[in-house]
């Protein structure tokens, strides 16, 4: 096992520094509770000088009794100091911008005013008996050696964490690793940490070289959320720091995901579906292939145990799924189909996902259903041969049927108030000679959202001398899904017709 870790959680910070975001105290506190739950070692909870509001939330959770360090941003000047000090915190995180550009354009101070500026922030803070950490903001575009000289200075002056804050996120693995390098050189027995933004998506990469170049702290928010495109994901960070590198962190993981849900319901920062390790497909499988191997093994396609993080795996049908997953599916329902439905039952999967509609659990259930409540081939009295619906504005619904009846084909056309009514009349006339059906009852239910949903249509068929029987069919057209379940119950009914010796 490599170096402890120590994780810095910023999402009470710079997290709700996203466009968009700002939280109640009291959702900052619940949001902190859930932080120390979950492991982090210090939680920025926020920089007290913007508000009111901000000051009473972070005081109050430096009250909160947590194991976390509570920290509080402060810029070099007094008033911000003050400010974080009276909030009674254990760390005060004070920074200031020391690349030529921010020096210029944003503080108008020359790079000695900023060196000195640093030296008396660190000096004072620590004069008041907290920890400081000292983030030389925009680092990353920073002159290396006015960097090295500005580090050397806040460790003489005590600082006892060292941040180096990518803040435009313009660096990248090799070049985070030379500056930790070179700050490693000054920092004595000072924690060398990195925050890292997400402008080129590289905010994980660049805090993990950190890490490997010799920092022992990075700042992460949950979610990666953030200023801009964001902080370093703090779940992405601590799973890959740990899996992939080896290294020691206080974070128990099995929280991951809760936190992740909370933080995105007090935000409202929705979550990307495909975001590595609390994404919702994070650990779904469609593909066949895929389902197939995560049955028999799962590692043969899980890099991490979804437990770990707190998730669950699922499977999902669609046009890549197979005859695995989708018995998976079925039978986490509780359905067991025999081998010729599971076949019929793929069939109509792939037959919907090539039509592009993603297959619910509500849809499976219903195909399922279905498929299993049909009448068997070989006892099957009528089948469709053909179906041809016209409809339109001013023009009268009308549908023809070719329905196979024993070896023999026979056809009819009806107009009715609707496709569905004039099919269902077709379908009657049909058969009119041969068995005599009514339709007593018609349901129709779409089972998810969207004008792509799956209907499901329920009847209830009766014969002359008042035998019934009820079939329901899924399907992604509401006519065809109607002749279907029409048909399904005239087979059930002579089925029973037959049982009872009905019309013998
Ligand atoms: O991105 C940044 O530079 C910051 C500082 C306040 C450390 O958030
Ligand atoms: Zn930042």
């Amino acid at each position: 096992m490599k170096d402890r870790v120590y994780v810095f959680d910023t999402t009470l910070r710079d997290g709700e520094q996203t466009p968009g975001v700002s939280l109640t105290v009291d959702e900052k506190v619940q949001i902190a509770r859930q932080l120390d739950k979950l492991g982090v070692d210090v939680i920025e909870a926020g920089f007290p000088i913007t508000s009111e509001g901000e000051y009473q939330a972070v005081k109050k959770i430096a009250r909160e009794g947590l194991n976390a360090k509570i920290c509080a941003l402060a810029r070099a000047a007094k008033v911000d100091m003050d400010k974080a000090l009276n909030a009674d915190v254990d760390r005060v995180h004070v920074f200031i911008a020391t690349s030529d550009i921010h020096l210029k354009h944003k503080l108008k101070l020359t790079r000695e005013q900023a060196y000195q500026k640093a030296i008396e922030a660190v000096e004072y803070l620590k004069s008041h008996g907290v920890e400081v950490e000292f983030s030389a903001e925009d680092a990353t575009r920073t002159d290396p050696n006015f960097l090295k000289k500005v580090y050397a200075g806040v460790v003489e002056a005590g600082a006892d964490v060292l941040d180096v804050p990518d803040t435009v996120g313009v660096c990248y693995p090799e070049k985070m690793k030379e500056i930790v390098r070179n700050v490693k050189e000054v920092a004595r027995n000072a924690i060398i940490s990195v925050h890292c933004h997400n402008d080129f998506g590289l905010a994980v990469a660049n805090t993990i070289a950190g890490i490997v170049a010799g920092a022992r702290q990075f700042h992460a928010t949950v979610n990666g959320i953030g200023e801009r495109a964001g902080n370093a994901s703090l779940e992405e960070a601590v799973m890959a720091l740990k899996i992939l590198y080896g290294y020691e962190m206080k974070i128990n993981t099995e929280l991951i995901y809760e936190t992740s849900r909370l933080v995105s319901r007090l935000t409202g920062i929705y979550i990307q579906p495909n975001k590595a390790i609390v994404g919702d497909n994070a650990f779904g499988h469609e593909s066949g292939i895929h389902t197939h191997g995560v049955i028999e093994e799962p590692s043969t396609y899980e890099p991490i145990r979804p437990e770990m993080v707190g998730k669950k795996r699922w499977f999902t049908a669609g046009k890549h799924a197979g005859m695995h997953g989708i018995k998976a599916q079925l039978e986490s329902m509780g359905i067991k189909p025999t081998p010729e439905q599971l076949k019929v039952i793929v069939a109509k999967v792939k037959e919907l996902g090539d039509m592009g509609k993603m297959v619910t659990d509500a849809d499976l259930f219903a195909i399922a259903n279905s498929v299993i409540g049909r009448v068997k081939s070989e006892e099957r009295a009528v089948d469709l041969e053909e179906f041809v619906v016209v409809t339109g504005y001013k023009v009268m619904p009308t549908a023809s049927v070719k329905i196979k009846l024993g070896k023999d084909i026979y056809s009819a056309s009806q107009t009715g108030v609707g496709p569905v009514d004039a099919a269902m009349k077709a379908i009657q006339e049909v058969l009119r000679d041969k068995v005599k059906v009514s339709l007593k009852e018609y349901r129709l239910e779409a089972i998810t959202g969207g004008s792509d949903a799956l209907a499901e249509v329920t009847v209830k068929v009766e014969d002359a001398e008042g035998t019934q029987a009820s079939a329901r069919v899924a399907g992604p057209d509401i006519v065809l899904a109607s002749v279907e379940a029409m048909l399904e119950g005239i087979n059930k009914l002579i089925l029973k017709r037959k049982h009872l010796n009905i019309g013998k």
